[in-house]
């Protein structure tokens, strides 16, 4: 067995899989979110290591079988936070998330300081609030006394990896979501690091995302019930780890992840594919791989909103039964889920969702269905953009919370214009962390080894013509709300 350990915003999530891809036991534990003013949201790092140990060690409490069986583990994490060490490696203040928008001035401070095209040159990425050098920029700027303490930073899951094994690692594929590496050459950009003035010192060594970081120390092994023999193999960036657990692991393997946020990833062979900084260029947790992606900020979020404020005591499952009882266009409702701001097409924190179109006919399902439609009109604006650059995007994996629902899957295929592929277990990013120690354990020579065992395709959602086409002129005056709306909350 192995342990894909997913850390991610709101809870660890652990899997014991077996060698076939079979899920033995699964825990999950959650931790809470500090957001003292708005637009900000941290957590604090010790959550996380509780939290993960308590997971664990629940696992190992109800496992039956050998524990020396349980050979390595692997993480995958939320992307960009910021977990700033001092010289002795304690904690010197709360992770900045990468759902934090308070560093605008600092991205624009890094434009100004090195240029649009040189940074897109380097890290193949803008400068976006969520990212992690805006954050180092603004605990330098406003926490003086912090950032003078500082003596490495780490991203989430490198910080429980390390107080697992005690080494100090970081790895590519998160690394790459910092904006202080050289996504190409995958080292850290010696020159950025000069421009910004960051000392380079604070940058970890690097590691590939299979590779064996050491064994857990006597402590974790009392403290979770493992051995001190369980291998821990450095792991990925969710993204990059839910794309393993996918199989996109070839060119023209496309992903659509609707979970909080919603993601819209694309396997890519090389660095060298120019999007112009629109969507994100990311190094794979798949050895000298990279993919491309687009973010929709607030995809399930926007539904669990509107649950919450509009729907208190339905479930899901009820919600979805009403919207699927809507035709298509939601009678007339048009929804944009810039909750908190969007990522992809408009790297922009403020702007602000709307709902158009209402009448006094409409229902509780029109709106739901109308959240639906509008995210997913998101996801298909960075569908949008890999086509407009020449990708041929005609099957999709979906994942997550959008593959549960039969409606939300055939409206994918329908705006997405593309066969969407439901896979038979669906694990996302912890799966993916089990294929990374499966692969470091030497059970297989390859993912794409590991994932011709462990994964099965299930149902396929067609997209039918006519839908397509009502589809494509709501999607046209969707992209026209972002402009007529951007200056009510400038
Ligand atoms: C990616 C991003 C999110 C987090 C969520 O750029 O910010 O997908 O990784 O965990």
């Amino acid at each position: 067995y192995v342990l894909g350990i997913d850390l991610g915003t709101s809870a660890v999530k652990v899997l014991l899989v077996n060698q076939n891809g079979e899920i033995h036991k699964e825990t999950s534990k959650s931790y809470p979110l500090i957001q003292e003013k708005t637009g900000y949201s941290e957590q604090d790092p010790e959550q996380w290591v509780i939290q993960t140990i308590a997971a664990i060690s629940e696992l190992v409490d109800h496992f039956d079988g050998d524990i020396n069986d349980i050979e390595g583990l692997s993480f995958s994490g939320q992307m960009h936070g910021l977990v700033l060490l001092d010289d002795e490696h304690q904690v010197l203040r709360n992770a900045i998330l990468w759902n934090d928008t308070r560093t605008t001035d600092q991205c624009r401070h890094i434009y100004d300081a090195i240029g649009e095209k040189k940074l897109l040159e380097i890290t193949k990425n803008p400068a976006l609030e969520g990212f992690t050098l805006p954050k180092i920029l603004w605990v330098k700027e406003n926490e003086p006394h912090k950032y003078e303490q500082a003596a490495t930073f780490l991203l989430p899951k490198d910080y429980v990896r390390y107080r697992f094994t005690g080494r100090l690692h970081m790895e590519c594929s998160d690394a790459a979501g910092t904006l202080l590496l050289d996504v190409a050459s995958q080292s850290w950009s010696e020159e950025l690091c000069d421009i910004m003035d960051i000392d380079p010192k604070i940058c970890l060594p690097l590691v590939k995302s299979h590779e064996l970081v050491g064994t857990i120390t006597e402590e974790l092994a009392v403290d979770t019930g493992l051995t001190k023999e369980t291998r821990v193999f450095a792991g990925g960036a969710d993204n990059a780890c839910g794309a393993i657990g996918s199989g996109i692991l070839s060119e023209g393997k496309t992903l659509a992840s609707i979970g909080t946020s919603g993601v819209v990833l694309s396997y890519e062979e090389n660095s060298d594919l120019d999007f112009e900084g629109k969507v994100h260029y990311f190094n794979h947790a798949k050895e000298n791989a990279y993919y491309t992606m687009g973010v929709t900020l607030s995809a399930g979020h926007s539904l669990s909103w509107f649950k919450e404020v509009f729907a208190e005591g339905k479930d899901f499952e009820e919600l979805l039964a009403e919207a699927n009882q809507v035709p298509i266009g939601s009678n007339g409702l048009l929804f944009t889920p810039y909750l908190a701001g969007e990522r992809t097409p408009y790297a922009d924190a403020v702007i602000r969702s709307s709902f158009i179109g209402m009448s006094d006919s409409h229902k509780l399902g029109d709106f739901v269905r109308a959240v639906l439609e509008g995210i997913t009109f998101s996801l298909n604006e960075s569908i949008h953009i890999f086509r407009e650059n020449g990708k041929k995007i005609d099957t999709i994996f979906s994942v997550g919370g959008g593959a549960k629902s039969e409606l939300w899957m055939q409206i994918q295929a329908d705006i997405f214009d593309a066969d969407i592929i439901k896979l038979e277990t669906e694990q996302g990013p912890g799966m993916g962390a089990a294929m990374l120690a499966g692969v470091g354990c030497g059970w297989y020579e390859s993912l794409e080894a590991c994932a011709d065992r462990f994964l099965e395709k299930n149902q396929v959602f067609k997209p039918n013509k006519e839908s397509v086409k009502k589809y494509r002129r709501l999607y046209e005056i969707y992209r026209k709300v972002y402009g007529s709306t951007a200056a009510l909350n400038q």
